[in-house]
């Protein structure tokens, strides 16, 4: 069977919308432990043997590829924790079809590996961090560290990276104080500053609606302090951040606001775990299980059979304020964000 791209049908679901985008947990370690995603003791995680090697992974990307995924973001748990990651970088970027490869990072081992993975074929980076204060980075990721994500800041834009989000988790009684130091370093630093709302995959179970500082509210604080911002015309309709400019000054900021207004409609991603199981959904509450095809001999035809049927199960949308919503099985780290 041939992999060209053109060969294959597209990835569709039952509600039209066509799939391109695939999010890759390497794997659900993590070198801190923020309190909206990890459990605060007794993390459990996955041991080696059930994790996809590189080659399976590879596989994996080679056979949604030719269903026509052009772009590929690289996740965790903390991606730069497995080791060699720049090398699966480069397979995955050499996979015919595959136009994008991007990363998600706590940046806390950026220093080290933003000159490799550059070198790598590495094309985006997206960055997390919620606060430049030092005290408040310990309270929210229960460990120490905000000096070496800003050293791997420096370290990214040292190795050529250009259009690097910062993406900020923005948590109601808790954040508001650092959305405008925020926005100021992002400005300064040329970073294209994302704000996120909290969504209800926390290992410990512990959001509530409430805690959901949303887009809205944000952007009434930064205008309040920064002045005035407009909304920038969409260029891709399936990303999930709404962009604004401020009128007067330079600078973008962008909202990711899955909970106060779903963009569901426009999604065109499906996500791969660590352990190899497809889903379809941040919140899907089933999975297809991919590694256990690929370790009993599966033909790519197989594969596509399976993906196939994975997306065609999509629900219209993640219902979080819906009466009967589930939480998923899996928290952040155990899916990949
Ligand atoms: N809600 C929203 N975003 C989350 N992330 C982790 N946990 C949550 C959550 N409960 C984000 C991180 C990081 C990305 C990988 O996922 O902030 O930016
Ligand atoms: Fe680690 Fe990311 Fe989860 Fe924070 S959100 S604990 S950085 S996997």
């Amino acid at each position: 069977m041939s992999n060209d791209p053109s060969q294959h049908e597209p990835l569709f679901d039952s509600f039209g919308r066509r799939h391109t985008s695939l999010r890759l947990s390497v794997t659900d370690r993590c070198n801190i432990r923020c309190f909206y995603c990890m459990p605060a003791k007794e993390v459990r995680f996955l041991p080696r043997s059930e994790i996809l090697s590189f080659e399976e992974i590879e596989r994996f990307v080679r056979v949604t590829a030719a269903m026509g995924v052009s772009r590929v973001r690289i996740t965790g748990g903390e991606p730069l924790v497995r080791s060699e990651l720049p090398t699966l970088v480069g397979k995955l970027a050499a996979v015919s079809g595959v136009e994008e490869v991007a990363l998600t990072t706590n940046g806390m081992l950026l220093d080290e590996h933003a000159a490799p993975l550059r070198e790598a074929g590495l094309d985006r980076l997206n960055i997390s961090l919620d606060t430049l204060d030092a005290a408040k980075f310990e309270q929210m990721t229960r460990r120490q560290g905000l000096d070496r994500v800003l050293a791997g800041i420096d370290a990214a834009q040292h190795a050529g990276f250009t259009r690097i989000r910062l993406n900020a988790l923005a948590i109601r009684h808790q954040t508001e104080d650092e959305v405008v130091p925020m926005v100021e370093f992002a400005i300064e630093r040329g970073l294209q500053m994302r704000f996120i709302e909290f969504m209800p995959l926390d290992a410990d179970a512990q959001w509530t609606d409430d805690q959901v500082l949303t887009g809205e509210r944000i952007r009434e604080i930064i205008e309040q302090s920064l002045g005035r911002l407009e909304p920038l015309e969409r260029s891709d309709p399936s990303q999930p951040a709404v962009d604004y400019r401020f009128v007067e000054g330079r600078g973008t900021v962008g909202f990711i606001n899955p909970v106060s207004e779903p963009f569901c409609g426009a999604c065109d991603r499906l996500r791969l775990t660590a352990e190899g199981q497809v889903r379809n959904c941040l919140f899907s509450t089933t999975e297809a299980d991919a590694r256990k095809l690929i370790r009993s001999g599966g033909t790519d035809e197989e594969i596509f059979q399976l993906v196939r049927e994975c997306i065609a199960a999509k629900k219209p949308g993640h219902g979080i304020d819906n009466e009967a919503f589930l939480r998923p099985q899996r928290a952040m780290y155990q899916i990949g964000g």
